[in-house]
C-alpha cells in the first residue's frame, strides 16, 4: 500500500538541500539575524516575480492580513467583509484589531466569495460601517476581482486580497495579491512556497501603504526608539528569507507541475460521479489544494482514501459563521448555505509537485473503487 501525504516537504527539500544549507550557514556565519541583505533580496525578488512595486516581508500570513488592514486605515469597530468559507485566519485577523468580520456566502462552483451576496449585504447595511473587503483566493485560484473592484468603488471600500493560498496565480495576467490595495501572502511550510517555519509578505503598489507597513511591522519605528505608530513585532525572520529566496526560483516549475497533476486528475475523473475543480477563464489556478465535490457528504470517501494510505482532507469542515469564536456575531446555521454545503461535500486530495504517476493512478483507482 502507498502512503501518500497531502504535502511532501522531505521530498521537495531533498534535491535543493545543499543550496538551502549554504544560505542558512551564511546567515549564521554573519550573525545577521534581524533584517539585513537577505530580507532586501527576498522582497526585491518577490516584487519582481509579482510585478508589483513593493513587497514587505512579515512574520506570517495572518499578520500580513492584519498589517494590511491597519495600513489601509481599518480601525476598531469598522466592518470588513470576508467569505464564511475560508481558513480562520482571514476573519481572525479582522477581529484581532477590533474590527468586525461581516461574513458573505461563496459561489458554489469556485468556492470564492459570491459577488451577488456582497452587494446584497452592502445594500442591506446602509450604516456605512463597512470599510473593507477581503476576497480570499481559495485553494489557489483568484476571486472575481473586476466585480470586487467595481463594488469597492461604489461603496468606497478598501480591498485586501487574501492570497495566502494563491502565490503565483494570475487574474487576467496580474499576480494574485497585486490587484487590490494590498495583498497578503502566507509562506507557512505547507504552502506552495513554504518557509521552514512561519513567514509571510504584503504586496502593494502604493508608496504610502508601503511606508506604513515597514513601520508597522517593526514596533512602529522607522528609526530606533522613535515610535511613529502603534506598531508590532511582525518582522520576517532573516533565516526564513534565506530559505525562501532559494525556494522562490523553483516555484514556477512547482506550480506548473501542480497544474499538470490537476489536469491528469481532471482527465481521469471526467466521467465519474464527482465534480472536478471549475476554473473561470479570468484566473489561473495554482492548485494549493485540488478539491473534489460530491453531491452527498464526502466523509465516507475521505475515510476510504485515508484507509488506503492517501491523505485526503476537508478544507474546511466548519464554516466560520458556525465557529464558537464568532458566536458573538449572531449568525446561525442556514445563514450561508453554499458555505455549509461545501464544508460537507468537498474533499482535497494530494496534488503536490512531488507526486509520481503511479501514486496519482493509485489515488484515481481508489476514488473509482469507492464510486463504483
Ligand atoms: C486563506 C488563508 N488565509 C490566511 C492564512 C494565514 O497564514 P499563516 O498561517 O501564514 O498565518 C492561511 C494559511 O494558513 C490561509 O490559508
Amino acid at each position: 500500500m502507498y502512503k501518500i501525504p497531502i504535502v511532501n516537504l522531505k521530498k521537495q527539500i531533498s534535491p535543493i538541500r545543499a543550496e538551502i544549507d549554504t544560505a542558512i550557514k551564511k546567515i549564521i556565519d554573519n550573525a545577521d539575524f534581524v533584517f539585513g541583505k537577505e530580507i532586501d533580496n527576498f522582497e526585491g525578488e518577490v516584487a519582481k516575480y509579482c510585478n508589483v512595486k513593493y513587497a514587505v516581508g512579515v512574520s506570517n500570513g495572518t499578520d500580513a492580513i492584519r498589517l494590511a488592514l491597519v495600513s489601509v486605515g481599518i480601525q476598531y469597530g469598522d466592518g470588513v467583509i470576508c467569505p464564511a468559507f475560508t481558513y480562520y485566519a482571514t476573519a481572525g485577523a479582522i477581529a484581532s484589531i477590533g474590527a468586525i468580520p461581516v461574513f458573505v456566502d461563496i459561489e458554489p462552483n469556485t468556492y470564492n466569495i459570491s459577488i451577488a451576496n456582497i452587494e446584497k449585504i452592502l445594500k442591506q447595511k446602509k450604516d456605512k460601517k463597512i470599510k473593507a473587503i477581503i476576497p480570499v483566493h481559495l485553494y489557489g485560484q483568484c476571486a472575481d476581482m473586476d466585480s470586487i473592484i467595481r463594488i469597492s468603488k461604489k461603496y468606497s471600500l478598501k480591498i485586501i486580497e487574501d492570497a495566502a493560498q494563491a502565490f503565483g496565480a494570475e487574474y487576467k495576467g496580474k499576480k494574485a495579491g497585486t490587484i487590490g490595495d494590498c495583498g497578503a501572502v502566507s509562506f507557512f511550510p505547507g504552502k506552495n512556497l513554504g518557509a521552514f517555519g512561519d513567514a509571510g509578505i504584503v504586496l502593494t503598489n502604493s508608496k504610502i501603504i508601503y511606508e506604513k507597513l515597514k513601520i508597522l511591522r517593526n514596533q512602529g519605528n522607522r528609526k530606533k526608539y522613535n515610535h511613529l505608530l502603534l506598531g508590532y513585532n511582525n518582522r520576517l525572520d532573516t533565516i526564513q528569507a534565506a530559505v525562501l529566496n532559494v525556494k522562490l526560483k523553483y516555484l514556477p516549475s512547482w506550480n506548473k507541475k501542480r497544474q499538470e497533476n490537476a489536469e491528469y486528475f481532471n482527465e481521469k475523473l471526467k466521467d465519474e460521479e464527482v465534480k472536478t475543480p471549475f476554473v473561470p477563464n479570468y484566473t489561473t489556478h495554482i492548485y494549493h489544494q485540488y478539491v473534489l465535490r460530491l453531491n452527498y457528504p464526502s466523509k465516507k470517501l475521505v475515510e476510504h482514501l485515508n484507509s488506503k494510505g492517501i491523505d485526503s482532507r476537508v478544507y474546511y469542515p466548519k464554516p466560520l459563521h458556525l465557529q464558537k469564536c464568532f458566536q458573538y456575531r449572531g449568525y446561525k446555521k442556514g445563514d450561508f448555505q453554499e458555505s455549509e454545503k461545501a464544508s460537507i461535500q468537498t474533499l482535497a486530495i494530494p496534488v503536490h509537485p512531488e507526486l509520481i504517476k503511479k501514486e496519482m493512478d493509485y489515488i484515481i483507482s481508489s476514488i473509482k473503487d469507492f464510486l463504483s
